[in-house]
């Protein structure tokens, strides 16, 4: 039986950070962010947004076409989570009307969480053909203002549909993984910005995707030969353009730097203009590489790698399918991006210090022009999401 993605979308904030703006205000090199790290523009979610409202916008565009009825599982990965207890998932369950008899739960590996989903989605349908997952990645990148960091912040969601006779990518069932427990990269429960050795997480994102390879060739039989395409989990565009050059120099094949941008170039487009999204940049890259590529892409293999500190790795594969045009929707996607607003340093530094309550009482959040949902007030610790009245307007 063929498993794989049968619809995605994805969610970004409509605020937005420059390079040009963030580098200004911190007396840094405007090359270094735009080449030395590759980014063009950082997401920055508002206050009246979070995990859950861009997981229910994404999954708005997911679900178009798909009997909701049929969603017996929903999988919710971040490592931004509103709650120790409860997942961020119920919230969504209810603002999607989904039916009740759906396991709901969330999960966490930073990074990688979306691709542990995905394998466990993919594990479910081949246990029972008609089920249909909800995979949603969703993720706030936040580090300290002023640190090394902080250029490689972001924000969004992607939400797919794993099914039988994927319309979109058939998943590969061997991969190849690897595990280590290492301090590259962590939040304790007390901080709302990541803790960061930045050189050692380098190192570990690199020393993985050869471990994993190695593994998912011997598996697989097939050699970078075999593959069309390639993806990187995305902390900066950089680091997975300078992993693409390892990763064929260690198997043999010296590229110019000119080819790995080319190679690259379609998948990293949209995440320039992201930022980080943790557990969603992999799939947002997908999603770059399979709007904004020229050529037809059906039957090519694209090789993917997904990363998470801490760390565990994984390199998998999928073949596109013959229809992924009929699930994509590359102007409303343009559009999308286009329609963002850039903010000023100031305006995004207030976002960042805004300070949600910690008492009792009926809270209402300041209102921004995002996106379907948002988050309407915190009432005695409870969340309360609204979906706006206006007509759906997802660009
Ligand atoms: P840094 O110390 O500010 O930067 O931190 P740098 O001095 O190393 O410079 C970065 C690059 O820009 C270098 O290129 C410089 O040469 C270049 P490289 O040597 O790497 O090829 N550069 C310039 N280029 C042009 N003009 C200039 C110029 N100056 C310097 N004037 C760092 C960079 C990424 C470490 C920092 O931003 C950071 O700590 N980020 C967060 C951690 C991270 O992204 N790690 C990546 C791997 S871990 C991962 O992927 C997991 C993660 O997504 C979390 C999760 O799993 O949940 C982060």
């Amino acid at each position: 039986m063929d498993i794989g993605i049968d619809t995605i979308d994805f969610y970004i904030p409509k605020t937005v950070l420059a390079a040009e703006e963030l580098a200004q205000a911190r007396g840094a090199s405007l090359d270094k962010y735009l080449n030395g790290l590759g980014i063009k523009k950082i997401a920055i979610l508002p206050p009246d947004e979070d995990i859950v409202t861009m997981a229910a916008n994404a999954a708005e565009g997911a679900l178009e076409g798909v009997n909701k009825s049929e969603i017996d599982m929903l999988l919710f990965a971040t490592e931004s989570a509103v709650d120790q207890s409860k997942s961020a998932g119920m919230w969504l369950h209810q603002l999607l009307g989904l039916p009740s008899r759906c396991r709901v739960v969330e999960l966490k590996q930073a990074c990688y969480g979306a691709t542990a989903a995905i394998q466990m989605a993919s594990a479910m349908v081949q246990k029972n053909s008609q089920s249909k997952v909800l995979v949603i990645a969703s993720d706030v990148s936040r580090y300290e203002l002023n640190s090394p960091g902080e250029p490689t912040a972001g924000a969004g969601a992607v939400a797919m549909v794993i099914a039988k006779d994927p319309r979109v990518l058939r998943l590969e069932p061997k991969t190849g993984f690897y595990a280590e427990d290492v301090m590259d990269f962590w939040r304790p429960n007390y901080k709302s910005e990541a803790v960061v050795d930045g050189k050692l997480s380098i190192r570990k994102y690199v020393k993985v995707i050869l471990e994993s390879f190695r593994q998912y060739q011997d598996q697989t039989g097939l050699t970078l030969k075999d593959h069309s395409y390639f993806g990187y989990h995305i902390p900066y565009p950089r680091l997975a353009e300078k992993t693409h050059k390892m990763l064929f120099f260690e198997n043999g094949i010296e590229l110019t730097s000119e080819e790995v941008s080319e190679q690259l170039k379609t998948f990293l487009e949209l995440p320039r203009l992201v930022g980080n999204s943790y557990t969603a940049s992999l799939y947002m890259g997908l999603l770059s590489l399979l709007y904004n590529a020229k050529e037809d892409l059906s039957g090519h293999r694209i090789g993917l790698y997904s990363y998470g500190s801490g760390c565990m790795g994984e390199y998998f594969s999928g073949v596109v399918s013959s229809q992924y045009k009929s699930q994509i929707k590359p102007d409303l996607y343009k559009k999308r991006i286009e329609d963002r607003r850039a903010l000023t340093i100031d305006e995004y530094e207030a976002f960042f210090r805004f300070n949600y309550p910690r008492e009792m009482g009926e809270f209402h959040l300041p209102s921004y022009n995002n996106g379907v949902y948002r988050l309407d007030k915190i009432k005695n610790h409870i969340r309360l999401y609204k979906k706006r009245e206006e007509p759906l307007n997802r660009g």
